[in-house]
C-alpha cells in the first residue's frame, strides 16, 4: 500500500536526484551510506527542532547561552557596516542576539540563505519584529546564494557570513577545510565568518547527545528509511533496524549508523534498486566532528582567514570564533 507523500517538493528532479543518490549510497562497498541532507524534510526538521530541546544535547542550548552573553562584544569586533548572510539560518532564532546587537548601531541587512523554504518563512517570522532591519531570503544551497549575496553588495559594504550550530561538524575534516576555503574565495579582504564548531568532550557525553533515552535522535535517523519508503517507492522494515551512536577517535567523531537487526532485503521502486544487509551490518548516515578550541588559527590560515577572536561556552563546551579573510 502507499502512503501519501508527505513531502511538497515533490519535483520530478529532486526525486530523480534522491533516487540516484539513494542507489549510489547504498550499493557503496565496503561501508553503504547516506547523504545526511536527506535527513531534514519535514518530518525530519521537527524532529531536531526537539533534540536541540532534549537534556542530553547541549548544543543548541550552549550556543544560545554563548551568543546571548556575547553578541556585544561579537558585534564590537565586527567590521562596520556589515551585510550578514546566514549558511542554514534554521528558524532563525539564536541569531536574534547578533542580529539585534548590529540593528541597535545601524540598519542592517540579513541574508539567510537556505534550501528550505518553510526554514525561511519560519525565520522571517522569528526575526522579522527586529527594528531597522531588512530580510532578504534567499532559497539556495550555501555556496550558490553566498555567490549571489555577495555579488548584490553595495561596494564599501562588508559582508559577514554566519555558519552556526555545529554544521562545519557535518563535514569531513578535509571537506571542511575546503568548504571554508570556497567560502573565502567568495569574500573580499576583511569580509568576517562568524563560525560555531562543537568541542570535544568526554565520550559518554558525546555518545548520549546522539543516542538520547527517549529516541528521539533515533526516529530523526531512522526517518531517513522512512522518507525513502513514502517518496521513492521503498519497503525497508523499519522495525528491523536500529540506531547507533558511536565516538570514532581517529576522526574524533561520533558516527550515526542505521544496523540491521536481521538479514534484510529490500527494494527502492524509484531507484531500481534491490538491496541486501546482513545482521549487524549498517548503514552510515551522518558524522558530526568535534574540535578543539586550540586547532581553530590553523584551520582558519588553511583556509585563508586569520582567527582574530573566540568566544568559549565552558559548561557544555562549544566554541564561536570570529574568522577574518586576508
Ligand atoms: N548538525 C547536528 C550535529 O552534528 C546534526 C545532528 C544532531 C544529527 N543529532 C543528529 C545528525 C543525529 C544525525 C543524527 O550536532
Amino acid at each position: 500500500m502507499t502512503q501519501p507523500a508527505l513531502s511538497h517538493d515533490a519535483s520530478p528532479d529532486l526525486r530523480a536526484a534522491f533516487a540516484a543518490e539513494v542507489r549510489a549510497g547504498l550499493t557503496h562497498t565496503p561501508q553503504k551510506e547516506l547523504p545526511s541532507k536527506y535527513l531534514y524534510d519535514e518530518v525530519g526538521s521537527a524532529l531536531f527542532e526537539v533534540i536541540t530541546v532534549l537534556p542530553e544535547y547541549g548544543v543548541t542550548r550552549a550556543e544560545e547561552r554563548l551568543l546571548a552573553k556575547h553578541a556585544a562584544d561579537i558585534v564590537a569586533h565586527l567590521p562596520h557596516d556589515v551585510t550578514v548572510a546566514e549558511l542554514g539560518s534554521g528558524s532563525g532564532r539564536k541569531t536574534r542576539r547578533i542580529l539585534e546587537a548590529l540593528c541597535k548601531k545601524r540598519p542592517t541587512s540579513y541574508c539567510p540563505i537556505e534550501i528550505s523554504r518553510s526554514a525561511l518563512q519560519l525565520c522571517r517570522r522569528e526575526l522579522g519584529d527586529i527594528e531597522r532591519i531588512s530580510i532578504v531570503g534567499y532559497e539556495r544551497d550555501y555556496l550558490a546564494g553566498l555567490a549571489e549575496v555577495s555579488k548584490q553588495r553595495a561596494t564599501g559594504e562588508r559582508l559577514l557570513v554566519l555558519f552556526l550550530g555545529s554544521t562545519i561538524g557535518n563535514f569531513g575534516r578535509l571537506a571542511a577545510t575546503r568548504f571554508l576555503r570556497d567560502i573565502r574565495n567568495m569574500l573580499a579582504p576583511g569580509d568576517a565568518l562568524l563560525l560555531g564548531t562543537d568541542l570535544i568532550k568526554p565520550t559518554p557525553v558525546l555518545v548520549a547527545a546522539y543516542d538520547d533515552s527517549i529516541g528521539v535522535t533515533a526516529s530523526f535517523n531512522l526517518n531517513l528509511l522512512a522518507r525513502i519508503n513514502r517518496e521513492l517507492d521503498g519497503d525497508f522494515p523499519l522495525d528491523a533496524f536500529e540506531h547507533v551512536a558511536r565516538f570514532n577517535p581517529d576522526a574524533r567523531s561520533i558516527e550515526m549508523h542505521l544496523r540491521a537487526k536481521r538479514d534484510i532485503t529490500a527494494h527502492v521502486g524509484a531507484a531500481q534498486l534491490t538491496v541486501s544487509l546482513k545482521a549487524g551490518e549498517t548503514i552510515w548516515t551522518e558524522s558530526s566532528h568535534k574540535y578543539r578550541a586550540e586547532e581553530m588559527p590553523a584551520i582558519a590560515d588553511d583556509a585563508g582567514f586569520v582567527c582574530s577572536h573566540q568566544w568559549i561556552e565552558e559548561d557544555w563546551g562549544f566554541a564561536e570564533s570570529l574568522l577574518v579573510a586576508r
